[in-house]
């Protein structure tokens, strides 16, 4: 094929075929195809879209542009999730102990943060001694005595979609529901997980601007996934506001921590659990009760066998930023707008997340949210705490808070975390 005629068919908002996908994602593997090239491609396809049928073919060539993982071996039920990221979003770290505890097996292959939403990893290296690399060997050592899980995606998986997202990140072609949707996918069939549930999220810290296109963004990857074998299905959530009451890395654990010990804030309780009912059910266990297993400490305890089992200490302290910086009520009244966005962006300027790949992160950085919207807040109260090693910092935090919160009269109506199933 010519890959500029490729390039002209898109343009004019024709589909590729079958063929010629799978051509074009095995040359911009090998390099056949350039970067410049796919990135023409890449903004074609976010003006014009894609057909199902394209988005399908696309999926299927990024998975066979790698290895292809099986956990048949276990002899368990495997069941996975993925969330399109938020901010606060630390849902995983006690979600896969909380399902393994029922006995499902729970390979959550994760990445680190990019920008203002965190990475998994990041959060879970700040437990002192944790790896976030294991082998594949020990990897599933860990599956068959623990049941839960979170490492390194290997490089193995998906490489095409490793090379095409680096390149959707610098040409503006992120946020477009084929690519992301065959983005994802095809990672997570290519992993060999059985089931998968995942949280879309919608609202200002989300990927997509509006419920309509997220709700379409998860409808594209649940048929993706029960296409190609996986029982799929999606809980649309909200990421109007930050998840729980802390956005970082070490903060983030602490705060799991909490909820695995039968407390935690309620929206993340509420997130948690639906998730896990959610896992279960596609797991085969639909009445599962994964409530009791929070309040009587079975997902503590596989918890800590996971934290374990990767070289941390579940037991030690966890880092504390040098610097603190609080922020308090100019005026009484009620909490009426808290924006994820912003505030992501602020946690990530204090060092939770990093600019560039290669970047460290600060453990200790970030924010701890003392109200949330609907709580009345009285003049002079602390509302939230900046934490930072590098008090330089809290200036461009706090720029990017400016207009992200404000305190009115009345509280704002907000809907249950979990707005709807899609299957
Ligand atoms: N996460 C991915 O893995 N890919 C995308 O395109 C977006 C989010």
């Amino acid at each position: 094929f010519d890959t500029v005629d490729l390039i002209r068919t898109k343009r004019s908002g024709d589909a590729l075929s079958t063929p010629e996908i799978d051509w074009l994602v095995d040359a911009y593997t090998r390099g056949y195809v350039e970067d410049p090239q796919m990135a023409a491609l890449a903004m074609a396809i976010f003006l014009n879209g894609m057909e199902r049928r394209e988005i399908k073919d696309l999926t299927l060539a990024m998975i066979a542009s790698g290895e292809r993982m099986s956990f048949g071996s276990l002899g368990k039920t495997t069941v996975d999730k993925h969330s399109t990221g938020g901010v606060g979003d630390k849902i995983t770290l006690p979600l896969a102990p909380l399902v393994a505890s029922f006995g499902v097996a729970v390979p959550q292959l994760s990445g680190r943060g990019l920008g203002h939403t965190g990475g998994t990893l990041d959060k879970l290296e700040s437990i002192p001694g944790w790896q976030a690399s294991i082998s594949n060997d020990r990897m599933m050592q860990v599956l068959s005595e623990v049941g839960a899980v979170i490492c390194a995606a290997g490089s193995g998986l998906a490489p095409a979609d490793k090379k095409l997202y680096a390149l959707r990140d610098t040409t503006g072609t992120v946020e477009c529901i084929p690519l992301i949707a065959s983005s994802i996918m095809s990672k997570k069939i290519a992993e060999g997980t059985g089931a998968l549930v995942l949280d879309v999220k919608f609202g200002s810290g989300a990927f997509m601007p509006t419920y309509e296109a997220s709700k379409e963004l998860a409808q594209t990857m649940v048929d993706l996934g029960n296409d190609a074998g996986v029982a799929t299905s999606a809980l649309l959530t909200d990421m109007e506001v930050p998840l729980g009451l802390t956005v970082g890395n070490a903060l983030e654990v602490r705060e799991s921590v909490e909820v695995l010990a039968g407390g935690g804030p309620s929206d993340v309780v509420a997130l948690t659990v639906s998730l896990a009912e959610e896992m279960l059910r596609l797991a085969g266990l639909p009445d599962a009760d994964p409530a009791a297993a929070l309040a009587d400490g079975r997902a503590m305890d596989t918890w800590r066998r996971m934290i374990a089992a990767q070289g941390g200490d579940p037991a030690a302290d966890l880092p504390v930023a040098r610097e603190q910086h609080v922020v308090t009520a100019t005026e009484s009244g009620v909490l009426v707008q808290q924006d994820a966005l912003p505030f992501g962006i602020a946690a990530w300027r204090l060092g939770a997340g990093r600019a560039r790949a290669q970047d460290p992160v600060q453990a200790g950085a970030g924010i701890e949210l003392h109200v949330k919207p609907g709580d009345t807040v009285t003049a002079g109260q602390p509302l939230w705490t900046l934490h930072t090693d590098e008090p330089a910092r809290f200036d461009r935090a706090l720029e990017s808070l400016e207009g992200a919160w404000a305190i009115g009269t009345t509280a704002p109506e907000r809907g249950p975390i979990v707005r709807e199933r899609i299957t």
